[in-house]
């Protein structure tokens, strides 16, 4: 019978040091799908690393984003020190001993704080991950994690997150120009002209190494329900994006890069142009893996919709309007189904 899984949980989900094998609770090849772990294509393509200072970088994103909905950005202005930076708090969090990061456990009904992957209520199995997830200020949690240094910690994350929302506001207009749409086609201000602030929030993954990784998920197939998500995956590979008619590739990581991919409302406003790629992370036997993502999406009130020069005769409007927390619920509704239940009927 299918089991969802609780996303506030307790120790024993969270404390995979003493594991010498994998438990049944987190078992995939038991679930009923072609698509576990182990299986993966054989393939020769790979998702396009663009230059972001490449004169031609407007119609490389375009391809990358028509074609995969996901690609590897270099020379995008985040310094590399503060990656490592990033890096290293991450890893002394994580860690911390499971009682310790449990402090900072994420609410029956909050979003952000330490616990398993916020997808598992979706599943039937447990993944083979932990996560810590930050809304704005990471004071609050951090503050109990390291009552003397937590300062340190959080001006890091502080940093990382302003750092991040200028590339993800890059990104956004590049992505944007390469559907031929300016500034002035595209309003997400106030009434009064005020502009709003887009929201984000920054999710830690970590992975622990794995006695029987065929048989584990890192993190299951989902696609994101953002605009863009940028993710750094630090030197260990394990993120997997589904190409359709091809399968399951790698995406492997490259120094100072940053994947970048598609999320659900950039779909949206693209009227299908752009994919939302579905993505998974696997785990592996000898390596911890550690993966930063930050999640970008618009100011909570403004309604996405097709944009408008996407749109006409031939072209009508595939999906309705919605904001994002709208968006949030009724994925949270019909998992997996999210972008089809907000599709307009012909
Ligand atoms: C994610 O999808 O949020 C993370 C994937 C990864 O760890 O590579
Ligand atoms: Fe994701």
């Amino acid at each position: 019978a299918f089991r969802a899984y609780p996303v506030h949980l307790h120790q024993k989900h969270l404390d995979f040091s003493s594991l010498q094998e994998i438990p049944d609770s987190h078992k995939w090849t038991q679930v009923d799908d072609e698509r576990h772990p182990s299986v993966e294509s054989f393939v020769t393509e790979s998702v396009p690393v663009i230059d972001l200072l490449d004169p031609n970088v407007l119609q490389n994103i375009g391809h990358a984003c028509k074609t995969w909905g996901v690609l590897q950005v270099t020379n995008h202005g985040i310094p590399i020190s503060l990656l490592d930076n990033v890096e290293s708090a991450s890893r002394t969090l994580f860690c911390l001993p499971t009682q310790q990061k449990l402090k900072a456990a994420r609410s029956p009904d909050g979003v952000s704080g330490y616990g398993v992957a916020r997808i598992s209520s979706f599943f039937s199995k447990l993944m083979w991950s932990e996560g810590f997830t930050i809304v704005g200020s990471p004071q609050e949690h951090f503050r109990q994690l390291w009552p003397q240094d937590y300062t340190k910690f959080c001006d890091v994350i502080e940093e990382y997150e302003k750092e991040m929302q200028k590339l993800a506001r890059r990104l956004t207009w590049l992505v944007l120009g390469s559907l031929g749409i300016t500034k002035k086609d595209l309003k997400w201000d106030g009434p009064k002209g005020e502009s709003k602030e887009s929201s984000a929030a920054l999710q830690l993954n970590y992975y622990p190494a794995c006695p029987d990784p065929d048989q584990a998920m890192g993190l299951a197939e989902h696609t994101d329900s953002t605009l863009l998500t940028i993710l750094y995956q630090s030197n260990t590979s394990g993120l997997q994006v589904l190409k359709e008619g091809t399968g399951w590739v790698t995406v492997p990581p490259i120094p100072g890069g940053l994947v970048v991919n598609v999320g659900d409302l950039l779909h949206i406003l693209s009227n299908g142009l752009y994919p939302s790629v579905l993505h998974r992370a696997v785990v592996n036997r000898t390596q911890h893996r550690l993966s930063i993502a930050y999640l970008y999406g618009p100011p909570s009130s403004v309604q996405i919709s097709p944009l408008q020069k996407l749109v006409g005769p031939n072209h009508p409007p595939l999906y309705r309007p919605i904001t994002w927390n709208e968006y949030l619920g009724t994925k949270a509704k019909h998992f997996n189904k999210a972008l089809s239940c907000v599709r307009i009927c012909a």
